[in-house]
C-alpha cells in the first residue's frame, strides 16, 4: 500500500515512497492542508482534487466536470479560490490549502454554513463545498458584500438545484452577521421599540 492518510495524532501525513503506477518518478511535495503539515510524493500529473480525495481522504471537495467548468472542486490556496481539478498537486508545494472540512470547528458549523442551512441554500449539496469555499474567500476580503459582489464572486460555481437566489441570500446574510457588532459592543444597543435580550 503506497499511500498513507493523515495521522491526526501527529498532525502530519506520512510520505509515500516508490514509483508511480506507470513506472514514472514520484515528486516529493510538502504543503499545509487544513492546518496539518502534509508531506507526500505524487506522480507529476496528479491533480490537487485527486490528492485531496483519493490520497488524503478529504472527500468533501467534489469532482464534478473535471474540466474547469462547474466550480464544485473549489478549494482555497493561500486564501484564494482555485479549481483543484485544474491544479496539479506539485503546484501547491509549499502552499496552504483549505478545504470545506476546515470550516466547521469543534462539531459546530461555521456561520456561513449555518446561513446556508437557514436560507435553504443547499439542496442536493453537490455544489455546496465549492460554493462555501468561494464565498469564504469573498468574505475574507469583503466583510459585507452586496448581492452583485456575491453573484460576481460565485459566477464560476454552478448549481443545478437552487436557482442561486438562496445561495446569494445566505452569503449576504453571513456577511451582514459577521460585520454586525456583537451584543454588548458599542453601537449594539437595541433599536427603538425593541426589547433588550
Ligand atoms: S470539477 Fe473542477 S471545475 Fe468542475
Ligand atoms: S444544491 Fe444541487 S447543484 Fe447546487
Amino acid at each position: 500500500m503506497p499511500w498513507h492518510g493523515p495521522d491526526p495524532a501527529a498532525g502530519t501525513t506520512a510520505v509515500a515512497a516508490g514509483v508511480a503506477a506507470d513506472g514514472g518518478a514520484l515528486v516529493p511535495i510538502a504543503l499545509t492542508v487544513n492546518g496539518d503539515r502534509v508531506t507526500v510524493a505524487v506522480p507529476p500529473a496528479r491533480t490537487l482534487v485527486e490528492l485531496l480525495r483519493e490520497v488524503l481522504g478529504l472527500v468533501g471537495t467534489k469532482q464534478g466536470c473535471d474540466a474547469g467548468d462547474c466550480g464544485a472542486c473549489t478549494v482555497l490556496v493561500d486564501d484564494e479560490p482555485v479549481l483543484s481539478c485544474l491544479t496539479l498537486a506539485v503546484a501547491v508545494d509549499g502552499r496552504r490549502v483549505e478545504t470545506v472540512e476546515a470550516l466547521a470547528r469543534g462539531g459546530r458549523l461555521a456561520p456561513l454554513q449555518e446561513a446556508f442551512v437557514r436560507h435553504g441554500a443547499a439542496q442536493c449539496g453537490f455544489c455546496t463545498p465549492g460554493m462555501l469555499m468561494t464565498a469564504s474567500a469573498l468574505l475574507r476580503r469583503t466583510a459585507r458584500p452586496d448581492r452583485d459582489e456575491v453573484r460576481h464572486a460565485l459566477a464560476g460555481n454552478l448549481c443545478r438545484c437552487t436557482g442561486y437566489v438562496k445561495i446569494v441570500d445566505a452569503v449576504v446574510a453571513a456577511g451582514e452577521a459577521s460585520a454586525a457588532p456583537a451584543a454588548g459592543e458599542a453601537g449594539a444597543a437595541p433599536a427603538a421599540g425593541e426589547e433588550p435580550r
